[in-house]
């Protein structure tokens, strides 16, 4: 079950909203009203997403396109505009690309895959959409990462590629806000039944160390998450922009992230 908010007649596009985490956001704007769009690389998976989005109600629609490939992005928002019969009131900004592997394990084309996908491809994404906002009023999320606060050994990419979405947040935030729309982050802490969990912490005993670090002392759901986005896209919101908010039960205060130096493992 997800807080009470109300999308009906909203438009919204997540990208990486195929698996994970973004598509039980994808599914939460759907429960609560709204069009939904979700991209993602692979047609099939974007295909069976929309299938899995629809079931929550409201009209579904799908897309594949790598968020490297500007031109690709660029009419993936044009066939959603038609689809949906009008401008975008918000977009998730969620593909990411991840592997666990220690700086001197790693080729220059394995740390450029992971900066391209999850920052160059954040510019392409807000870049090409923001002239299919619906504007005033558009609400923009970007899904960062505990890397962005905090250093991980194995994760030099992706702290190097969150940190640099998050001053993306901010920046577009001073820009876009005479504009009348707002830009923030979402940092998801340790959540439960996702791929990135299962591969941070495969074992009880990891997950138990996991939970012990965080605050509230529990790994999060993905509605944990998805309630924290549709807060941020709501009317309640209005007078947020330019914030990077962790729904991680505490875990980045802590400097934990539940997953520091003990609980990362080299798969
Ligand atoms: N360790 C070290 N290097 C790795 C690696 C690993 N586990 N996985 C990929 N790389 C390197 C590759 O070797 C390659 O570099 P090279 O050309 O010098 O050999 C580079 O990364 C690109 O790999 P490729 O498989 O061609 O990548 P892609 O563009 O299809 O990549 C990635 C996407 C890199 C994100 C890939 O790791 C991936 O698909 N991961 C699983 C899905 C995922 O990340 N989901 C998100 C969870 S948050």
């Amino acid at each position: 079950m997800n807080a009470e908010f109300d999308f009906k007649k909203r438009n919204v596009l997540v990208f990486g909203g195929t698996s994970g985490i973004n598509l039980g956001i994808a599914e939460a704007f759907a429960r609560a009203g709204a069009t939904v769009g979700v991209v993602g690389r692979n047609e099939e998976k974007a295909e069976a997403a929309r299938t899995a989005v629809a079931a929550h109600g409201g009209d579904a629609f799908c897309y594949s396109a790598d968020v490297r490939d500007f031109e690709a992005v660029s009419s993936v928002y044009k066939s959603f505009v038609r689809d949906a019969g009008g401008k975008i009131d918000i977009l998730i900004s969620g593909a990411a690309g991840n592997f666990p592997a220690p700086a001197l394990g790693m080729s220059p084309n394995g740390f450029k895959s992971v900066v391209e996908i999850d920052l160059l491809g954040t510019f392409h994404v807000l870049r090409a959409g923001f002239e299919h906002l619906n504007q005033p009023g558009a609400s923009i999320i970007n899904i960062s990462a505990p890397q962005a606060e905090i250093a991980m050994p194995l994760q030099s990419h992706v702290c190097a590629a969150k940190a640099g979405v998050d001053m993306v947040t901010r920046t577009l935030a001073i820009e876009w806000g005479p504009m009348g729309v707002r830009v923030n982050s979402v940092i998801p802490g340790p959540i439960d039944g996702t791929e990135g969990m299962a591969r941070l912490a495969p074992t009880e005993k990891m997950r138990e160390a996991v939970e012990k670090a965080v605050p509230l002392q529990r790994m999060g759901t993905v509605d944990d998450v998805a309630d924290v986005c549709l807060f941020l896209s709501s009317d309640a919101a209005r007078y947020v922009t330019g914030v990077i908010l962790p729904a991680d039960g505490g875990a980045v205060a802590a400097g934990s992230a539940g997953m520091g130096m003990s609980g990362m493992h080299h798969s």
